[in-house]
C-alpha cells in the first residue's frame, strides 16, 4: 500500500471523533481506499486544553502551515470562515484534496474555493457539510445527476430540532434543552447560528445549488429562525394537532419567473406548524429528514442523524476514503472528480 498523508483541522465534537475513527480504523481503511492513511497531524487551538476524547499529545498542534505542507488529504473541521478559508485554498494549492463538514463556508465562499480546486485539479467533499450522517451531497450530485428535481423540503438543522422536540414532548424549557444539545456536541460554536436559521440556511443554498444547477448563496435564502418559539407556542400547536418544526424548502416556482428567465426557484428556512400525521412530525431529537422531489424518480426521502460528532465523523470518513482512491489513481477517473463545482450560473430569481 501506497501511504497517504492526512492532516486532520480541528479536534472538536466532529474533529476528535474523525481521529479516533482514522486512528481505530486504519488497516480496514486502507483495506477500502487503496493506501494506508497515516495521520500527520491535529491542528488545535490549545494543545493543552482538556478533551473527551483522549487523542496521542504528539499529534496535536498549532502550526497549521507545517501541518499543510506535504498532506495529500486535509479535512477541515474547525468551522467558521477564517482560518478555514485561508487553510483550505492553501491546501488544494498545495496539490492537496479536500474534504469538509464547513456548511458556513461554503454557503458564502463555495465558488472561491470549488475554483482553486478545478484550477489546480484538486476535490473538495462536503458530504457532511448537510444533514450530518445522512448521505445526500453525492445522492444529488451523482446519483440524481440525470433527473430534474423540482422540490426539496425537510429538517436539516438538528440541535434546533431538538430543542422543539424535547420542548414538545417533555414540556422542557428552551434554555435547558439547548444546555442538552450543546452537551451532546448538536450546537454550533456560535449557536445563534443554529437559533437563528442560518445554518439551516447555508445548507439550504447547498442543496439548492445542487439541486437547480444554479448558484444559491445564503443571501438568497429566506431566513427565520427559532428563538422566537415560546413554550405556549409549542402548546398551542400541540392542542390544535400540530408540532413546530424548522423547516428548509427549495423549490423551483413554475411559470414564476421574470421576463427573459426560464424558471425562477424559492429557498426559505422557517419554524411552520406540522400536521402531527406527517412523516417530518416524527423526526425526533437530532435526526434530520429531507425529502426530494425529481420528476422521473418521484419522491424520494433521506432520513438520519443530522448532528453528532461520531455520526457525522462517518459522512467525513467516507470522503476520506474517496479521496484516498482518487488521489492514488492520479487524479480524476476514480471516486471524485475534479470538476464538482457548484454551478456557477448566477440564479435566475428568488
Ligand atoms: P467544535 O467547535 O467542537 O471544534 C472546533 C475545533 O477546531 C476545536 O478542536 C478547536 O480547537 C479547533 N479550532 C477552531 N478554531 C481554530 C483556530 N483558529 N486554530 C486552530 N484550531 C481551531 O466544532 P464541531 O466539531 O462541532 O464542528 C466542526 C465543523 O463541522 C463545523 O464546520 C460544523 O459546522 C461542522 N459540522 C458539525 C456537526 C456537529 O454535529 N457538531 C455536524 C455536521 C457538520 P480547540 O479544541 O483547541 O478549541
Ligand atoms: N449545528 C448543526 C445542527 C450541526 O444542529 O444541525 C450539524 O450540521
Amino acid at each position: 500500500h501506497r501511504t497517504l498523508r492526512v492532516a486532520l483541522l480541528g479536534a472538536g465534537s466532529v474533529g476528535s471523533q474523525v481521529a479516533r475513527l482514522l486512528l481505530e480504523s486504519g488497516a480496514d481503511l486502507a483495506e477500502r481506499s487503496g493506501a494506508s492513511l497515516e495521520l500527520a497531524g491535529i491542528l488545535v487551538r490549545d494543545v493543552d486544553a482538556p478533551r473527551d476524547v483522549e487523542l496521542p499529545r504528539e499529534l496535536l498542534t498549532t502550526d497549521a502551515e507545517s501541518l499543510i505542507v506535504g498532506a495529500d488529504i486535509v479535512i477541515e473541521l474547525l468551522g467558521g470562515i477564517e482560518p478555514a478559508r485561508t487553510h483550505i485554498l492553501a491546501a488544494l494549492t498545495s496539490g492537496a484534496d479536500v474534504v469538509t463538514g464547513n456548511k458556513a463556508l461554503l454557503a458564502t465562499h463555495g465558488v472561491e474555493i470549488f475554483d482553486t480546486a478545478d484550477q489546480v485539479g484538486a476535490s473538495v467533499s462536503y458530504e457532511a457539510a448537510v444533514a450530518g450522517a445522512i448521505p445526500i451531497i453525492r445522492p444529488l450530485r451523482d446519483s440524481l445527476a440525470g433527473d430534474r428535481i423540482v422540490r426539496i423540503f425537510g429538517i436539516v438543522n438538528g440541535s434546533t430540532n431538538y430543542i422543539l422536540d424535547r420542548m414538545d414532548r417533555e414540556g422542557l424549557s428552551a434554555e435547558d434543552a439547548q444546555r442538552l444539545a450543546t452537551e451532546l456536541g448538536y450546537l454550533e460554536a456560535d449557536p445563534t447560528l443554529d437559533l437563528e436559521g442560518y445554518d439551516a440556511a447555508q445548507k439550504a443554498a447547498i442543496l439548492a445549488s445542487l439541486a437547480f444547477h444554479t448558484r444559491v448563496s445564503i443571501d438568497d435564502v429566506h431566513r427565520e429562525g427559532i428563538e422566537g418559539i415560546t413554550a405556549d407556542m409549542i402548546d398551542g400547536a400541540r392542542r390544535a394537532g400540530f408540532v413546530i418544526k424548522l423547516l428548509a424548502v427549495c423549490e423551483r416556482l413554475e411559470g414564476a419567473a421574470a421576463d427573459g428567465e426560464d424558471e425562477a426557484i424559492s429557498v426559505r428556512v422557517y419554524p411552520a406548524l406540522v400536521d402531527r400525521e406527517h412523516p417530518l412530525a416524527s423526526v425526533h431529537g437530532g435526526n434530520n429528514a429531507v425529502f426530494v422531489e425529481a420528476e422521473a424518480a418521484g419522491p424520494l426521502m433521506f432520513y438520519g442523524a443530522g448532528a453528532g460528532g461520531v455520526q457525522t465523523a462517518s459522512a467525513v470518513l467516507g470522503d476520506v476514503v474517496s479521496a484516498a482512491r482518487r488521489h492514488i489513481a492520479g487524479g480524476v477517473g476514480v471516486g471524485e472528480s475534479a470538476r464538482q463545482s457548484l454551478p456557477t450560473a448566477p440564479i435566475g430569481r428568488i
